[in-house]
């Protein structure tokens, strides 16, 4: 009998990384590779890798540094590194000299050539080195092996073109390329049919889905519409808005659907427009601020979430609290505040006035510190109320159940199914949890 052969990837960063892994593991399990939980078992190792800030590279370095002592024990283990860091040649270059022990690099261009790496390796033991510069063709054959329970991600779009002078991602992702519109109306069909409760459509700025196509019908409202025509009990959800190309139709579009989700991620990064213009944001605080009351004003029980970046290069304490008072008078029901990272090539990485990590600490505390009061506040208001939510774990008596908002509801005592939706009626808050019934009609 042959031997069993293990595999483990570790994915770091955003669920673009988290659906690009369910590839690489789509690819491992076509060649007869088996997921397994602990690195020891592993007969091949992949670093799925995220550069968007300095800690996400030290740690992944560190986790690599690691496999060392494996690869002695073991000269027959692969390890793989690819994804944003590795994208970067310095940093592969860095891969190449320091850690011998890789035998298999490349970049985010080039995934879909991952099986045809790993035979070519197998077959002559050389080390593999391999980066493009931009993706060809998007590959759509590409073996699929989705790892996220209820959800289901898909790519509508790949890259992105708005050059955010703190970011890295345009030079390690490329050029915005979108995906055919039949093929993603395809795939989520039968993501439906399959039972996926929540469908999320993945893309650095989905707004622009289409932008690239000539044919004018394709833009991401038109996108949304047709998917919402679906039939089925699933919510579909996308990821990440773009605030200057966020537009009216696609509010309206969620106003007016049946299944897509009223909890909108809007990252606004700055609450000051001198901060905004140095970021290249391309919107004004007021332009941001006018498309919050839109949705307010058209989705009565829209939830709003939201990236933030502090300590950007010269922000002053006045312009900080800019940024606190919009968290204040927005009400987000989740932000995501990140202290500013330098990432070399960038813009932002070369203006003067870099702050220092102390204030950039202070900072982020401050404003999650408020972010936690606000959504504590937020927690009562749920009482009495009435929700569609999907019942996601059980434990023990107990039934979890996650609001369209990412908010969990303990249902006790009931037989209600995981993966299935139900009506909620959230009747007490008790140490910060929701707790709730499930109503029979
Ligand atoms: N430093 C800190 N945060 C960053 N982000 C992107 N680039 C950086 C950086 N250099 C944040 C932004 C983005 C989120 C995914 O990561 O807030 O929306
Ligand atoms: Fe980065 Fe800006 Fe593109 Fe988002 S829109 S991926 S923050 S460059």
């Amino acid at each position: 009998m042959e031997k069993k052969l293990y595999y483990k990837i570790n994915t770091y960063g955003c669920q673009m990384n988290v659906h690009e892994s369910e590839k690489i593991a789509g690819m491992l399990e076509d060649m007869g590779y088996t997921s397994c939980d602990d690195e020891k078992d592993a007969d091949i190792i992949v670093f799925n890798t995220c550069a968007i800030r300095d800690g996400a590279e030290t740690k992944v370095l560190g986790n690599i540094g690691a496999t060392k002592k494996l690869k002695k024990l073991k000269p027959d283990l692969i390890i793989a590194v690819c994804g944003c860091m590795t994208q970067q040649k310095a940093r592969a270059d860095l891969i190449k000299e320091k850690y011998p022990q890789v035998s298999i690099v490349f970049g985010t261009h080039n995934l879909s050539e991952f099986q045809n790496y790993l035979l070519r390796y197998k077959k002559d033991k050389k080390k593999i080195f391999e980066l493009w510069d931009k993706t060809e063709q998007i590959n759509e054959h590409v073996p699929l092996y989705r790892t996220s329970g209820y959800n289901a991600w898909v790519n509508i779009m790949y890259g992105c073109n708005n050059f955010c002078t703190y970011c890295i991602v345009p030079y390690v992702r490329g050029r915005e390329i979108s995906r055919n519109f039949d093929d993603i109306i395809c795939e989520v069909k039968e993501l439906v049919s399959e039972g996926y409760a929540t469908i999320t459509l993945l893309g650095q700025n989905v707004n622009s889905y289409g932008n690239d196509i000539d044919d004018k019908n394709i833009t991401f409202a038109n996108l949304l519409k047709e998917l919402d025509k679906i039939e089925g009990d699933y919510v579909l959800k996308f990821m990440t808005s773009h605030p200057k190309d966020l537009s009216c139709e696609v509010i309206d579009v969620i106003a007016n659907s049946k299944h897509i989700s009223h909890t909108i991620h809007l990252p606004v990064q700055s609450g000051n427009n001198r901060i905004l213009k140095l970021m290249n944001r391309r919107y004004t605080i007021e332009h941001y601020k006018s498309l919050i009351d839109a949705i307010k004003q058209k989705i009565s029980d829209a939830k709003i979430t939201t990236d933030i970046i502090v300590g950007f290069p010269t922000e002053t304490e006045e312009e900080f609290m800019d940024t606190y008072n919009l968290v204040k008078d927005v009400g987000y029901s989740g932000v995501f505040a990140f202290m500013y990272s330098p990432r070399a090539g960038t813009p932002a990485s070369k203006m003067e006035g870099q702050i220092d990590d102390k204030t950039k600490h202070d900072r982020v505390n401050r404003l999650l510190k408020l972010s936690r009061q606000i959504i504590q506040n937020q927690s009562k208001t749920y009482v009495g109320n009435r929700y569609k939510a999907l019942c996601t774990e059980k434990k023990g008596t107990n039934t979890i159940c996650t609001l369209d908002c990412g908010k969990s509801v303990i249902v006790e005592n009931s037989d209600i199914k995981p993966g299935k939706f139900y009506n909620i009626l959230v009747n007490k808050l008790e140490k910060n949890m929701l707790y709730g019934t499930v109503c029979k009609d």
